[in-house]
């Protein structure tokens, strides 16, 4: 059984991605994605968009850091796999599902779902520039306006040869609008044969994953908002898969990684408490106390009164 930390673009930066692998449960995680247009670019833009490609991307515990590519031009997505891999990359993924519009616009994400002839080539194209032993993945949504396109896609994908396919069971058209259709990917489960198949959507609770797991036929599952809204959630469904209780850490537990974020000094003031204040708001749809918490530091500033504030709440 996976569980993959997902790919979220201003959200499992490597400051998020590092605590959220040291609190643990994960398998690997997968980068933001790296835009690709049509140039090879340098280790150094790799190296901006993956600082842990400088510890052989990992991150701090050991986590295994996939590098995503998002682009629609085989031939220099190929080109720029082939830099990755050789930086050490230890996986690629390539990016089906973005639906932002300006991404869309530029023929890159989610609307390449509309043509599988494109992402059967991109994927094929990449699985040959990379040497044999590094996976090559891909992240889909269902569609793009509707399911439709979904078997033709993962049907492409599968004789490209890709390594595994995490499915996101929404359309573009859905946004991030629940429910996420877990059965849908089922029907991709029914086809895909020994390649593994990934289950990604609304999975915030160990009872979510179990009826993901269910409803999906898959074994292995991408948490997404799920893991920054509750930090304990991967080991909680591990704990609950075995046997146990699946209980999450209790509140004054995550104060303190809580502090410790906001006072990491790698970034500016402005963009630590900014960035915990985001994650502070994910909380709140797991624990009551982040909702207090929020009020009392939406206005503060620094590092310094939002660590004092967060100090007061955990004895809460
Ligand atoms: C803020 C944000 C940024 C995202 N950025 C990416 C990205 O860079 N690459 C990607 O494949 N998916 C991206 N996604 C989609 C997620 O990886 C995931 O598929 C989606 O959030 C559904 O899973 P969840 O319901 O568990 O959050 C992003 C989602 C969010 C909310």
């Amino acid at each position: 059984m996976k569980l993959v930390l997902a790919p979220m673009q201003g959200l499992t930066d490597a400051p998020m991605r590092a605590l959220l692998t040291a609190v643990g449960g994960f398998d690997w995680c997968v980068s933001e994605f790296v835009r690709v247009n049509d140039t090879v670019l340098p280790p150094r833009v790799f190296r901006r968009y993956v600082p842990e490609a400088e510890q052989g991307f990992r991150t701090p515990v050991g986590t295994p850091v996939h590098v995503q590519l998002l682009g629609s031009d085989p031939a220099c997505l190929a080109d720029n796999a082939a830099v990755a891999a050789e930086m050490g990359a230890p996986a690629i993924d390539l990016n089906f599902g973005c639906p932002a519009k300006m991404v869309n616009r530029h023929r890159g994400g989610a609307v390449l779902l509309k043509e599988p002839e494109v992402v059967h080539r991109i994927v094929a194209a990449v699985r040959r520039a990379v040497p044999a032993h590094i996976p090559v993945s891909a992240k889909i949504r269902l569609g793009y306006h509707d399911r439709e396109p979904f078997l033709d896609n993962g049907r492409g994908l599968l004789a490209a040869g890709v390594s595994w396919i995490t499915v996101h069971a929404r359309t573009k058209e859905d946004g991030y609008r629940p429910p996420a259709h877990w059965h849908e990917i089922a029907r991709l489960r029914d086809i895909a044969g020994d390649t593994p198949v990934i289950a990604n959507g609304e999975v915030w609770t160990v009872n979510d994953h179990a009826r993901c797991r269910a409803e999906s036929g898959c074994a292995d599952v991408m948490l997404g908002r799920g893991a920054v809204a509750s930090p304990g959630l991967a080991n909680a469904i591990r704990d609950a898969v075995g046997g146990g209780s699946g209980g999450l850490p209790d509140w004054a537990s995550l104060c303190e990684l809580q502090r410790d974020f906001v006072r990491d000094e790698t970034g500016t003031e402005a963009g630590a408490v900014g960035r915990y204040k985001q994650w502070l708001t994910f909380m709140t749809r797991i624990y009551p106390q982040a909702e207090a918490l929020f009020l009392q530091v939406r206005t503060l500033r620094t590092r310094h009164e939002v660590a004092a504030a967060i100090t007061a709440s955990s004895s809460l």
